[in-house]
């Protein structure tokens, strides 16, 4: 083992059986993501990624391997790992935005008081920019305000990894830029640990510290990519499309197989930037 803080994935493998047919949706997965890291998937559809982030939430079982999180085995779903989805409908409806998070909090910690499940909620409202939001509820928000309650309620447990499966999907891009640029901020003020699923190059690059590209049939690893930009990183820079290359090239490894396959694509063909929509690599 190499590190005691943080999260080690070894030999991780998991199969379903379903309908007569077996589907490898993870095989031999080892990975390592120190503690207070950033790390981003990225992957074709249908690699893994969400069954790689619910087996590290234990809301599914590894057929294979093991997972140990700060150097104990990760034998059942907890707190020290809380999860971020796509979809916007994740809060209670019946809650308030406040009431959404102190509810998580009594759920993890009974022995708090009610006004100290309140001061927290508040100032996790506050860390994700919905500070006068508090007593409305989740039809009275926009996807991405939804968002960010949920990151806040992820993060109000205090958790040592939050897993965010394409939180971000489903935002216009100005939603989506201004939400990434807010997840640093989070991030460097609340040192989490972050796994960070993605569709898109540049969100992956933006984000993460590492890019753990994945290929599919079996979903596997295919490769890791440190990033090395400083932050605040540009889109627009040499160095930004170097690593973009890098990514691309490893999504597209088999590219010769597909419909016009093998041609090299730029980014400004083979992606759309984040400013201008939906943007997804070309697999
Ligand atoms: N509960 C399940 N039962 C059977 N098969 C499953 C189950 N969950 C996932 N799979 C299969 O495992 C494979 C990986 O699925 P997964 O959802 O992890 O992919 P993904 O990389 O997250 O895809 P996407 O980018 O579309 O979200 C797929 O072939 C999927 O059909
Ligand atoms: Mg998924």
């Amino acid at each position: 083992m190499l590190t005691e803080t943080g999260l080690i994935i070894e030999n991780l493998s998991k199969t379903f059986y379903v309908g007569g047919r077996t589907i490898e949706a993870l095989q031999q997965i080892n990975l390592e993501v120190v503690a207070g890291e950033f790390v981003n998937i990225i992957g074709p559809s249908g690699c893994g990624k969400s069954t790689l982030l619910r087996c590290i939430a234990d809301f599914e079982k590894p057929t294979t391997g093991r997972l140990f999180l700060n150097g104990k085995a990760i034998k059942r779903p907890g707190i020290d790992r809380t999860m971020v989805f796509q979809n916007f409908d994740q809060l209670f409806p019946w809650y308030t935005i406040r009431k959404n998070i102190t509810f998580a909090l009594s759920v993890a910690a009974k022995s708090n008081s009610t006004k100290e499940r309140n001061k927290k909620a508040d100032y996790y409202l506050d860390l994700v920019g919905l500070s006068g939001y508090e007593d409305l509820y989740p039809h009275q928000l926009s996807g991405g305000m939804k968002q960010r309650v949920a990151i806040a309620r992820a993060l109000s447990v205090n958790p040592k990894i939050l897993l965010m499966d394409e939180p971000f999907g489903s935002l216009d891009a100005i939603t989506r830029v201004a939400l990434q640029k807010e997840l640093i901020k989070i991030w460097q003020e609340t040192k989490v640990t972050i796994i960070f699923v993605t569709h898109n190059i540049e969100e992956a690059i933006i984000l993460g510290d590492r890019i753990f590209v994945f290929q599919s049939n079996p979903g596997r690893i295919n490769k890791i990519i440190e990033n090395p930009l400083a932050r605040p990183r540009s889109l627009d820079s040499p160095e930004f499309n170097s690593v973009w290359e890098k990514v691309h090239v490893h999504l597209n490894f088999d590219s010769k197989k597909r419909k016009g396959g093998g041609k090299k694509q730029g980014r400004a063909v083979a992606e759309k930037p984040l400013s201008s929509g939906a943007c997804f690599f070309d697999i």
